[in-house]
């Protein structure tokens, strides 16, 4: 069993939410195509997207950030065990206190849903001129287009804010938004028009 099917596998045991199969192939295909040197992820769990991330180029650099304790340790472990330490860098913290004047160019966010919007207003001084975001799980299980899939009012709010963030990047002027509803749990491509 290799590295990634490892990860794969340890996450599923202990209930790790990672990015979906067809969801990491359509990252790992954008990075190689794109090429992005600088990445900023919101979200690291174990380390595996990070880790997939990084292995698509040696000039990737990215910063990664987890609040969980655990999960951060074993993201720390796991990248270092990869000799990828030199270059993915594990941020021990709370995405809101997180402060930095770098230019990333793909910033992909992947941690609490309900704050995709104020993340994307929090880190848009942030996105290098030809910069992307790539934000997953918009879709949420099929619960934001099917509401009778939900279970309990807590995801029912859940679902309402993704709904209402993936609104807001379609109508927002600004942004120039592609949605992929059938790839993972739902994934967008933005880039914002220079003005
Ligand atoms: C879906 S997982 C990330 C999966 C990872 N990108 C992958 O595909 O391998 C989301 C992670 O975001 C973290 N998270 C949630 N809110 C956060 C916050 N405010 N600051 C930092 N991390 C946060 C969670 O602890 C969780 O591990």
């Amino acid at each position: 069993m290799d590295k990634l099917e490892l990860l794969e596998k340890t996450a599923k045991e202990n209930h790790v939410p990672i990015m979906m199969k067809d969801g990491i192939e359509f990252l790992v295909h954008l990075v190689k195509e794109r090429k992005p040197q600088q990445i900023l992820e919101l979200g690291t769990a174990i380390g595996y997207s990070a880790i997939q991330m990084a292995r698509c180029n040696e000039l990737i650099e990215i910063d990664t950030i987890e609040l969980d304790f655990e999960r951060g340790m074993q993201a720390i472990q796991n990248i270092k065990d990869e000799h990828l330490d030199y270059r993915v860098h594990v941020h021990l913290m709370n995405i809101d206190d997180f402060k930095s004047d770098k230019k990333y160019d793909l910033i992909f966010v992947d941690a609490a849903k309900a704050q995709y919007r104020r993340y994307t207003e929090m880190f848009m001084n942030n996105l290098s001129d030809d910069g992307i975001f790539v934000f997953d799980n918009l879709c949420f299980h099929g619960m934001v287009d099917d509401p009778s899939l939900i279970k309990s009012r807590q995801t029912r709010q859940l679902c309402r804010k993704i709904r209402e963030f993936r609104e807001w990047l379609l109508k927002e002027e600004s942004f120039h938004c592609d949605f992929y509803s059938s790839i993972g749990d739902g994934v967008a491509v933005v880039s914002v028009k220079s003005e």
